[in-house]
């Protein structure tokens, strides 16, 4: 048996309901890097995905939790503890609005924002009771809910978990024209990744954003911008919207709100959309407890010296530009922005991806043909240039 054939077996056993699409089994992490039980390190390009925008065990967000960890973890929801006031404030502030619900997972803080924008079409907007409707574009990936996988257009996320939630209209991404004639007075919400993340950062056509926001600002729909994996850094700005001036109703926030620490997420709007759930009408056991509130303040710090946005910018644009050159005979596309970046392969991923991993490099490949690159924010050039370095090597194999 081989060494990875070993890992193979061993994550498969440790891993019988719970898939893992790399036959790595790591035990420690730091920084842009992870080791495996046997000791080998690999570059962790794999950050968007998993939420480690600012690296593994970042030494502020590890301090931050450690500080929180000798004062109060968990409270009983009866009370206030004194992070949450700072933390809603603070994350309000950097998205510029006005209130904050916390929630845990992305899916949830989708579900949040789905119930608002309902809750919303009927309280403010007067849609008549049970007739909204919320647009979804086709390869969207929002999470694994019943809901949201109603509105799924991939069939493994969504076949056999019928009966799904009506109440949803799907229209191809970056079409205007689909979204203008799929909208009417009933609808309350257009749900959209900025940038598609797991359907392989599909960036939509310039504009696209910019139409998003006039339709809904025109038919008194809430744009809900589903920034979990697109937000906090990754495209260079603090939230891919930025990159077209737009400003959505609603921010929908994860993954590394959490810092890499902690299961955060939160959706972020003003009084005037948020307000509409009342004290006790919507929540979570864990939502906002105090230390996921003190990392997800020490996120927000560090958002806020513009830093990492920098950083992705910078080395994003070295990234691209090195990724641009790559032999157009092998590589059909490259999309994305910042240090985020889909490579589109003419032939099959996979054996890329594998190949990688033997290099030392881990950055999983998506719908066949498309590799994935999401450093953390914190990956020096030089390590960054190694890892392109080790693309360029598989893919001459
Ligand atoms: C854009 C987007 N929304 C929502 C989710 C779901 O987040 P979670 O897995 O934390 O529920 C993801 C996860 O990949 C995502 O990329």
């Amino acid at each position: 048996m081989t060494r990875t054939d070993q890992l193979r077996a061993l994550s498969e056993e440790h891993s019988a309901h719970n898939y893992h699409p790399l036959p790595i089994v790591i035990a420690e992490a730091e920084g842009a890097w992870v080791t495996d039980v046997e000791g080998r390190r690999y570059l962790d390009l794999l950050a968007a995905y998993s939420a480690v925008n600012f690296g593994h065990r970042n030494p502020r967000l590890t301090e931050a939790a450690r500080r929180q960890l000798d004062r109060v973890t968990l409270v009983s929801r009866a009370f206030e503890h004194d992070q949450f006031g700072p933390f809603v404030a603070e994350l309000a502030a950097l998205c510029g609005k006005d209130m904050v619900l916390p929630m845990n997972s992305g899916a949830e803080a989708v579900e949040t924002a789905l119930k608002t924008a309902r809750k919303w079409g009927y309280e403010v907007k007067g849609v008549p009771a049970g007739e909204a409707n919320i647009i979804t574009f086709e390869g969207n990936f929002h999470g694994r809910t019943t809901t949201i996988v109603s509105f799924s257009t991939d069939p493994e996320a969504k076949d056999s978990y019928g009966p799904y939630t009506p109440g949803f209209r799907t229209v191809p991404y970056g079409d205007v024209e689909a979204l203008r004639a799929a909208m009417d007075a009933t609808t309350v919400g257009v749900l959209v990744e900025p940038i598609q993340g797991e359907a392989g950062v599909n960036v939509p056509p310039s504009g696209f954003l910019t139409a998003v926001r006039e339709l809904c600002t025109a038919n008194g729909s809430l744009m809900l911008a589903d920034e979990i994996q697109s937000g906090l850094g990754r495209t260079g700005t603090t939230f891919a919207v930025e990159h077209e001036n737009v400003v959505p109703d609603v921010y929908i926030l994860g993954k590394a709100l959490g810092g890499g620490i902690m299961p955060v997420s939160a959706v972020v709007a003003d009084t005037d959309v948020l307000g509409v759930f009342k004290p006790g009408q919507h929540g979570s056991t864990f939502g906002g407890n105090p230390l996921a509130c003190a990392i997800g303040r020490e996120v927000v710090a560090m958002l806020r010296t513009g830093e990492y946005q920098e950083r992705s910018r910078e080395l994003g644009a070295h990234m691209h530009d090195r990724l641009g050159r790559l032999p157009s005979d092998v590589v059909r596309e490259v999309r994305g922005r910042g240090l985020w970046a889909g490579v589109e392969l003419r032939g099959r991923a996979r054996p890329v991806s594998e190949r990688l991993m033997e290099l030392g490099v881990l950055a999983k490949e998506t719908h066949e043909t498309t590799i994935r690159l999401a450093p953390p924010l914190v990956i020096s050039r030089q390590d960054l240039d190694w890892a392109l370095d080790q693309l360029e090597i598989a893919l001459k194999d």
